[in-house]
């Protein structure tokens, strides 16, 4: 972990994609991503949605899950198409202690912190750290991240937590005698006990303050305006919108960062009524809220054909060229 990486991401955006359940966002993320690469830009998508749909909707499930089982476990990276900088990275949840490694070390602490009841508010703890620490390392490495998110706004609960997750760290300073005694008494593997204590303990905690600093920066990236875009799916029906306007006022209670795009997903085009209909709750939404509003039309199956890597990508071109970005 350099500084460096904290310089390099001042300059760079997180497109945040939010939205209802099935609304679209992980075609739409995936979209944006492709269209960004094809640009020649580099781009990360990272799935945050524990369903993970990324690989089916670029069409290289076969590639992440099948023949090379694992290559794409919590904190790997793997590139979508050969001939783009497209990567994608998959937040999973890590069920053993003892699979963390590298690293990842530091998460025990913040395990045994909350199992010693220092600190509650910790959830989905591993998926966090892999999104924070791929983040900050290779930070300097991309032009776009675009987050795929669970349905709302499910991966800020986990950016709201990087407080607890301070404290936490100070609590290991704190207790540190605790700690150590935990760590013995409760952990069999007396080398991993060691390098645990090494990363945690060893020269007076430097790797303890190295990750403070790197959880500051994350926080700071995903609350700053500048660099964080969060982009909110929707389709023009009465539920979605009314969750699209729950939606924005908890990104701004929540990150203090206002929501300026809304892409309407799932526009019938084609019957004159419903489309009638659809546009003016649209025009209404975009007149309330002052947001920029793009539309992309209800494409028929054939159309949005992710079976394949060849098909999807057409599918996806289809669904970015649609909004004219
Ligand atoms: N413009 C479109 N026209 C037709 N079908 C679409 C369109 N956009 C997305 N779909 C289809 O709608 C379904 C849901 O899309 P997607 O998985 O992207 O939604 P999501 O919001 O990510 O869902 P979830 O909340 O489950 O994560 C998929 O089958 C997708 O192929
Ligand atoms: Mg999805």
């Amino acid at each position: 972990m350099k500084s460096e990486n904290l310089d390099g991401m001042l300059d760079k955006k997180i497109i945040f994609v939010t939205g209802k359940g099935g609304v679209g966002k992980s075609t739409v993320s995936a979209g944006l991503a492709q269209h960004l690469a094809e640009q020649g830009d580099t781009v990360m998508t990272i799935d945050a949605d524990p369903a993970h749909s990324l690989p089916d909707v670029f069409g290289v499930t076969e590639k992440v899950y099948g023949s090379k089982k694992g290559f794409m476990s919590n904190g790997k990276i793997g590139r979508v198409y050969g001939d783009t900088r497209l990567d994608l990275l998959l937040l999973n949840p890590i069920a053993q202690r003892e699979k963390y490694t590298g690293s990842h070390r530091i998460m025990w602490l913040a395990e045994l912190g909350k199992e010693m009841g220092f600190y509650s508010n910790l959830g989905r703890m591993s998926e966090f750290f892999t999104l924070a620490d791929s983040l900050y390392k290779s930070f300097g490495r991309y032009d776009h991240f675009v987050v795929d998110n669970e349905p709302s706004a499910g991966t800020l609960d986990m950016v709201e937590n990087i407080d607890g997750w301070i404290d936490g760290l100070d609590s290991v300073k704190k207790y540190k005698l605790i700690f150590n005694m935990v760590l013995t008494a409760g952990i069999k593997d007396k080398q991993l006990v060691q390098e645990a204590k090494d990363i945690m303990f060893g020269q007076n905690g430097a790797a303890v303050e190295e990750y403070k600093q790197m959880l500051r920066s994350i926080k700071k990236l995903f609350t700053s305006a500048e660099h964080f875009e969060p982009v909110i799916v929707a389709s023009p029906e009465d539920a979605v919108i009314r969750e699209t306007h729950r939606l924005r006022s908890e990104l701004e209670g929540r990150l203090d960062i206002p929501n300026r795009y809304v892409i309407f997903n799932k526009v019938m085009e084609e019957n004159p009524d419903v489309r009638k209909q659809q546009y003016k709750k649209m025009e209404q939404f975009e007149k309330e809220t002052g947001t920029i509003c793009k539309r992309i039309p209800y494409l028929s199956p054939d159309v949005v054909d992710l079976s394949c890597e060849q098909t999807a990508r057409k599918s996806l071109r289809k669904i970015a060229g649609s909004i004219h970005i």
